[in-house]
């Protein structure tokens, strides 16, 4: 607690007094991947048994309203929303110490958003805001030769938000590339891609980095373009893929 108490000493007592019973969650977010199991934090201060009251999770908008309901120590079905059925559960040896930290497994896209807890005879709520994203690996492929020049392409599929793409030279510096084409699909995951052309002459080595920072996530892929028999061999099996296709 950090109340300068010292000019008001017994004005600031009161108040203290009176506001000292409260219920913390985080001001920052709470970021996940799809798929993840996460804890969204609610703590009763100073610690005090919550274990036969009734507890309430909710969501504004959310119909029906409850996330997770549980009193006198039991979860309740009744008024949860369906979408929330068996992915839900507080610490119930915690209880005790006032923790009503709600366990939300197998968190979805759509679980996004913000998070009340409640506690219900006191009146005394607090809330979080749940980040969810997704994130996938990248993979490079050469799509084609251009005089002394290879084509890059990287392509990384099932990402939320959508993501940037860089990418980077042997010696880590940022290489200028086309425009990220960026297409979302049904699952509202995007999937992205990017093309470079490289000169041999630079570096043989290339990365491709696919970054969200909202959701705190890089994936690197990379390519090590070997010498000119390499790349000859690369275009026989890129000619001979052309002809199987036709
Ligand atoms: C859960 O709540 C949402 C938002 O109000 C609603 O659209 C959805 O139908 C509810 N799900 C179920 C299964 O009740
Ligand atoms: C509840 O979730 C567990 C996985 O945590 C799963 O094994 C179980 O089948 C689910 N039960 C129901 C009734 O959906
Ligand atoms: C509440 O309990 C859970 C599970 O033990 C723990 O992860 C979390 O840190 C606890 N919260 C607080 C505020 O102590
Ligand atoms: C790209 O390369 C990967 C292996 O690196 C391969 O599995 C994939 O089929 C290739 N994609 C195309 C379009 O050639």
């Amino acid at each position: 607690m950090s109340f300068n108490c010292a000019a008001v000493s017994l004005v600031c007592s009161l108040v203290f007094l009176s506001v000292a019973s409260e219920l913390i969650s985080s001001h920052q977010p709470i970021v996940a991947l799809a798929g993840d199991d996460v804890i969204l934090p609610c703590q009763l201060q100073p610690a005090v048994s919550v274990s036969s009251e009734m507890l309430l999770w909710t969501r504004p908008g959310l119909d029906p309203k409850y996330i997770h309901v549980q009193r006198a120590g039991r979860p309740m079905l009744m008024n949860q929303n369906r979408s929330y059925y068996n992915r839900t559960a507080l610490f119930v040896d915690q209880l005790m110490n006032g923790n009503v930290s709600l366990k939300l497994f197998r968190v979805k896209l759509s679980d996004a958003g913000r998070y009340t807890c409640i506690i219900d005879s006191k009146k005394m709520e607090a809330s979080v805001q749940l980040i969810v994203g997704a994130a996938s690996s990248s993979v490079i492929n050469i799509t084609g030769f251009d005089k002394g020049a290879v084509v890059l392409q990287c392509e990384s599929t099932g990402w939320y938000p959508e993501p940037e793409v860089f990418w980077l030279d042997g010696e880590g510096n940022l290489l200028s590339a086309g425009p990220t084409e960026t297409v979302r699909g049904p699952d509202d995951l995007y999937t992205v891609s990017s093309r470079v052309t490289v000169e041999k002459r630079h570096s043989n080595s290339f990365t491709c980095r696919v970054q969200q920072n909202h959701i705190n996530q890089i994936r690197e892929a990379h390519i090590h373009v070997r010498g000119r028999e390499s790349v000859l061999h690369e275009l026989t099996v890129l000619s001979l893929f052309t002809k199987d296709d036709i």
